[in-house]
């Protein structure tokens, strides 16, 4: 059964046609939306139903805040192939962005049928947001998500639906080797792990930008079939720059300690889900170098910053001195907060008391 609530001020109303969002309530789909909202687009955020069991606190005051942004919400899931070609058609959707988490990657091949059934999408914008899948090589168990990810566009070339594959590298935070979701960690206190011998760079894109980058080219028929790069070069830094610039900004300096190649590769070979699949991932990251040891020579490539050259980047530096205002102005309320079992979505890394003092936050 469809059920879809117009919560909050009236839609905004706009010349282009309604988004979709799917995985709002996730990591990078948070990012997305907002974005989608600000941007002023008919927005429609499809949230699975959840039977009697209500949501986590944080999805429900999440979703509650896109609500009251003007956002609508459809209850279902991308499994049931009719009910989204209905929904499609009934909402006339015209750009589908999935930001779906990796267990449920294979899902979206019931979501492009359904696309490909409803005729009323003009791009689908399938659950990227990494690297080039179809260069990147990991190894297992990242590789199975690759190869997923892979069936995922090939079903949608097949199809015959317009795309824009969004790759834009990592996420600006600290890359935690065994965490799905470093931005919501705080960068290390007692210790800086660096992988291999710390050489090796890649791209580090704040969170908001992957949401503003993504609406901006959402619909731009620049992108259309394309496979966006986001690659902006004052953000291309080695974990010793990332580590150099993190003991600038709390003003002295941690211990580094070397994660060897090996060490990546058992971590990745202990198959646990997720944890080895972004272990697999930081060794093609800071080993193999996946972001940066490939040319920009398929007609399908196309890159961020040159695309929109009016539009900057937020530099790793700022995203920086944002952790350390988080650490200096909440630290004693996120303290008494994970006293209480409640950490207001910012997770202090495990480090010794005395590694909290913190010099200069500038
Ligand atoms: N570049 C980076 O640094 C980076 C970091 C992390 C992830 N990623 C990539 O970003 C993408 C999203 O990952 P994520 O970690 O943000 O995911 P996530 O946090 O696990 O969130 C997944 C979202 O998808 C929704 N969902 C899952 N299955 C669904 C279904 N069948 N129907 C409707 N909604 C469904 C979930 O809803 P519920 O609330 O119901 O669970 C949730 O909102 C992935 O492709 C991942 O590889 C990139």
């Amino acid at each position: 059964m469809m059920m879809m609530m117009n919560n909050g001020p009236s839609p905004i109303l706009s010349e282009a046609g309604p988004v979709m969002i799917i995985g709002s309530t996730g990591f990078i789909g948070r990012f997305v939306t907002e974005a989608c909202i600000d941007s002023g687009r008919l927005t429609y955020l499809l949230v699975r139903s959840r039977g009697l069991t209500s949501p986590p606190a944080s999805k429900s005051s999440v979703l509650n805040s896109f609500k009251e942004k003007g956002a609508n919400i459809i209850h279902g899931s991308i499994n049931d192939q009719d009910f989204m070609v209905k929904v499609l058609r009934e909402y006339g959707i015209e750009v589908v962005i999935s930001a779906v988490g990796g267990e449920s990657t294979n899902d979206q091949l019931t979501l492009v049928e359904a696309i490909r059934a409803a005729g009323t999408v003009k791009r689908f914008l399938p659950s990227e947001f990494g690297h080039d899948i179809d260069r990147a090589d990991p190894v297992e168990p990242g590789l199975r998500m690759y190869n997923e990810k892979r069936q995922v566009r090939r079903a949608i070339e097949k199809g015959g639906i317009p795309y824009t594959y969004i790759c834009c590298n990592s996420i600006a935070a600290w890359p935690y080797h065994d965490n799905t979701h470093p931005s919501e960690v705080l960068p290390p206190l007692d210790q800086l792990n660096i992988y291999g011998d710390g050489s090796v760079k890649a791209y580090f894109v704040a969170g908001s930008d992957i949401g503003k980058f993504t609406i901006k080219a959402m619909d731009d028929v620049r992108t259309l079939n394309k496979t966006l790069h986001f690659q902006p070069p004052n953000n291309l830094l080695n974990m010793n720059d990332l580590a150099s610039l993190w003991e600038k900004k709390i003003g002295r300096s941690i211990p580094r300690v070397t994660i060897t190649e090996d060490d990546l590769l058992d971590a990745a070979g202990e198959m646990r889900i997720p944890a080895s699949v972004v272990a697999a991932l930081t060794h093609d990251i800071f080993i193999k170098g996946c972001q940066i040891n490939y040319l920009m020579d398929k007609a399908t490539d196309i890159e961020a910053c040159s695309l929109y050259p009016e539009t900057p980047f937020t530099s790793i530096d700022e995203c920086f001195n944002g952790f350390v205002a988080k650490i200096v102005e909440n630290q004693k309320l996120v303290n008494k907060q994970q006293a209480a079992g409640n950490n207001n979505g910012i997770i202090i890394p495990n480090r010794k008391q005395e590694a909290l003092a913190i010099a200069t936050c500038s």
